[in-house]
């Protein structure tokens, strides 16, 4: 997408639409209140009539508006003044942006980037107006037969600003809202893609794919023999029971030499059965999405190497299909992991973490600075944080405090929940080193202890986006989470914020 910045009053600028607001009890935006004075009243006089109102989210598109040189002013509702903040900025854009893709709209002016947003600035409101247009403009056409029409036509987005000197930043939060929008929709068309088109060996080839595109980035693909001969049996047994071969998947972005990584692990389960313990049969379709760690990886990647940040990321990805069969992983059976440590698999479900802690271990040659793994991990994740956070753990409170706080700027938020001794209690076998379930109390914290046994030592982190993923219901489909959290926290560890 394009972007520019533009200083001229809302009314005065020729474009397809511009996007003012009101709040509720009819206060208007600056931008709407230029376009009110320019049309006599036009405003309103339609808040008046009711066709406008400040309801967050409701939006209007007036055309032929006297005195406005644009052909359509879209007015949406702003809700409280008192409340208006970041989140509720996004909204109001997205709301606007829905409105305006039923008309022809190519080029369209958001003049919201003039009110006052808490907690934020011109580089955070042309960045939140890019991810809005990315959600707007995504559509997942890949398995539809016909015609594929996009969202809107749209080309080119201008940003009010009140003064010059905010344009360098707004077009700087433009750029890397761009490719962080790019990066999340690499990571929903890989989600959203069914299990028998997005298999490990195609998540391979898009990782490849990526490598031959940027010059900065390399893949390398290992196959299961090579695996074998590392050690991984926990992994490999989770992979027992399909013909789909399993890949490792390990890409490297090189943007400031002799600078140790950071190292993200994501869970690339291309489909979760459960293995023999089978999952029950409605809603099984969705766990095609249980590789939405490992796409949100590849698309953080892809954004930092779009952006050319001057920092070193790896991507680890332990790339399987977890199916039952006659040779299929069972209950009771116990694997070496390539740390060394046994685990009884108790539970062919909990498959997540036996691919995780491999792809732990394996890591540990890259002698990362920060090591953070990202895993559709528990449904006790959803239960305890619902859709709206993701589960944030790590033995240093130092790092989760700043996984979080990359989430709060980047409107795509995290909680941090307990990672402690007391939990791994309950990760005992009488059999072997460890089980590879806890029990159903605090099942997304013993899933994150089981994890630690395998990172201790390094600076590491977990993410459980099991409920942040993807969306159920009439508006089922990948979400692109956390790629804004990871490259947040990115960006912010290169010094390119502003
Ligand atoms: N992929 C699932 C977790 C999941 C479940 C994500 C529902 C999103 C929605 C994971 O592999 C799994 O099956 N976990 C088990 C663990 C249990 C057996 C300890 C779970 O959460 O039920
Ligand atoms: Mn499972
Ligand atoms: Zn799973």
């Amino acid at each position: 997408m394009e972007y520019f910045t533009t200083t001229s009053k809302a009314s005065r600028r020729a474009a397809d639409c511009v996007i003012v607001g009101v709040y509720e009890r009819g206060k208007l935006s600056t931008g709407a209140a230029d376009i009110d004075g320019a049309s006599k009243g036009a405003i309103k006089r339609h808040l008046k009539s009711g066709d406008i109102s400040g309801n967050l989210g409701r939006c209007t598109v007036l055309t032929d508006v006297d005195g406005v040189r644009a052909t359509r002013v879209a007015v949406v509702g702003l809700g409280k003044i008192s409340e208006f903040g970041a989140s509720r900025y996004r909204q109001a854009v997205t709301a606007a942006l829905q409105a305006v893709s039923q008309s022809k709209s190519r080029q369209v002016l958001n003049a919201l980037t003039l009110e006052s947003v808490d907690g934020t600035d011109a580089y955070y409101l042309a960045r939140h107006t890019a991810q809005a247009v990315g959600d707007t403009l995504y559509r997942f056409t890949a398995m539809k037969s016909g015609r594929k029409t996009p969202a809107m036509p749209l080309k080119k987005v201008g940003l009010s600003l009140a003064k010059r000197g905010d344009a360098a930043r707004a077009l700087r939060g433009a750029e890397h809202g761009d490719a962080i929008v790019e990066g999340m929709s690499l990571a929903r068309e890989l989600g959203n893609l069914p299990a028998n088109i997005c298999t490990p060996s195609y998540l391979a080839r898009t990782a490849q794919k990526l490598a031959r595109e940027n010059k900065n980035l390399q893949t390398r693909v290992l196959n299961e023999a090579e695996m074998k001969r590392l050690g991984m049996h926990s992994l490999l047994s989770v992979t027992a029971g399909t013909k789909e071969p399993a890949r490792l998947i390990v890409m490297q972005y090189k943007g400031k030499a002799g600078q140790k990584p950071i190292v993200l692990v994501g869970k690339g389960v291309t489909f979760d059965s459960g293995g023999i313990s089978l999952k029950p049969g409605p809603g099984m379709d969705e766990m095609k999405f249980d590789m939405c760690g490992a796409a949100s990886v590849i698309g953080t990647i892809a954004a930092i190497a779009k952006l050319k940040l001057p920092i070193n990321v790896n991507v680890v990805v332990p790339a399987v299909e977890n199916l039952p069969s006659g040779v299929a992983t069972k209950p009771g059976d116990i694997v070496k992991s390539m740390s060394g440590q046994t685990i009884e698999i108790l539970n062919t479900d909990a498959e997540g973490r036996l691919i995780l802690c491999d792809a732990l271990t394996y890591s540990r040659r890259f002698k990362p600075d920060t090591i953070i793994d990202v895993a559709t991990l528990t449904g006790a994740c959803v239960i305890a944080l619902g859709h709206h956070r993701t589960a944030v753990m790590s033995t240093n409170d130092n790092l989760a405090n700043e996984i979080v706080s990359a989430g709060i700027s980047a409107e795509d938020r995290g909680w941090h929940m307990p990672l402690a001794e007391e939990y791994a209690s309950q990760l005992k076998s009488n059999f072997a080193d460890l089980a590879n379930v806890g029990g159903r109390e605090g099942g997304a914290v013993t899933a994150g202890c089981f994890l630690g046994k395998f990172a201790e030592g390094m600076n590491w982190a977990h993410l459980d986006i099991a409920g942040t993923a993807w969306k159920s219901g009439k508006l089922k489909g990948a979400t692109g989470r956390p790629v804004p959290m990871l490259t947040e926290m990115l960006l912010a560890r290169c010094g390119a914020l502003p």
